[in-house]
């Protein structure tokens, strides 16, 4: 196993779930403790990442081929910013990883589990984060926002463009992959006030500290 002295920290949700408003706020919340965060994204977090995930919103492209560029965009970035950054001691803070994978085009686009779990194993099968923070919401709520940020001139990604029924089932495996994992995940109701999602945000990544500091 390669050298980490950091944490691995993943946000996950449905679009329109919040994980967008949360995120600088949770890097500065770590960086005030004196931790150096890496705050980043995928797809995307390198060049060539930053690349395909334009084609990956944009470009029609078969179930199979989003999944396999989405690991060819995670290989760059774990090789070229996450591994080193925890090599290093820096706390990565990634919006989306691999459980996107699992429930986007797993969960939502029908591609087998077993090919997923394959790719992962190839790509990063001994770098997992060691915590996930899954930004809940019921579908209906994430496509009023979307709805809303619409409205006010965003013009919405391939993803954000489906169908209610797809947004039911990505949660629907996220929530699967949670209850599976409960030592790795946790669950922000994310239909709550800023501020509670920020309290429980902050009483997760709390947590995660005092385990270092026991280790
Ligand atoms: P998102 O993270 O929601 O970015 P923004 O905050 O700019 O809207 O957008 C990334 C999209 O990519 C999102 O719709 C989910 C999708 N995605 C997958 O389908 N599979 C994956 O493995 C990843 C990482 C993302």
């Amino acid at each position: 196993m390669p050298e980490r002295n950091g944490r691995f920290i993943t946000l996950e949700g449905i679009d329109g779930a919040g994980k967008s408003t949360h995120v600088g706020w949770l890097a500065e919340h770590l960086a005030v403790t004196g931790h150096e965060v890496v705050a980043t994204r995928e797809p995307g977090g390198t060049p060539l990442g930053e690349e395909l995930r334009r084609l990956l919103l944009t470009a029609p492209m078969t179930h199979d081929s989003e999944a396999l560029l989405m690991f060819a965009a995670r290989r760059e970035h774990l090789e070229q910013v996450i591994r080193p950054a925890l090599a290093r001691g820096a706390w990565v803070v990634c919006d989306r990883f691999t459980d996107a994978t699992y429930a986007y085009q797993g969960g939502g686009h029908g591609v087998a589990r077993e090919r997923i779990r394959m790719l992962e194993d190839w790509v990063h099968g001994d770098c997992q984060p060691d915590l996930t923070l899954l930004f809940d919401v019921p579908p209906a709520v994430s496509r009023s926002r979307l709805a809303k940020a619409q409205h006010e001139g965003r013009a919405l990604d391939k993803f954000e463009r489906e169908a209610a029924a797809f947004f039911e089932r990505v949660r629907d495996a996220y929530l699967e992959r949670a209850g599976a994992d409960a030592a790795r995940f946790r669950i922000v109701d994310s239909t709550q006030p800023v501020a509670s999602v920020r309290a429980a945000l902050a009483a997760h990544l709390d947590a995660l500290a005092g385990q270092g500091a026991a280790a």
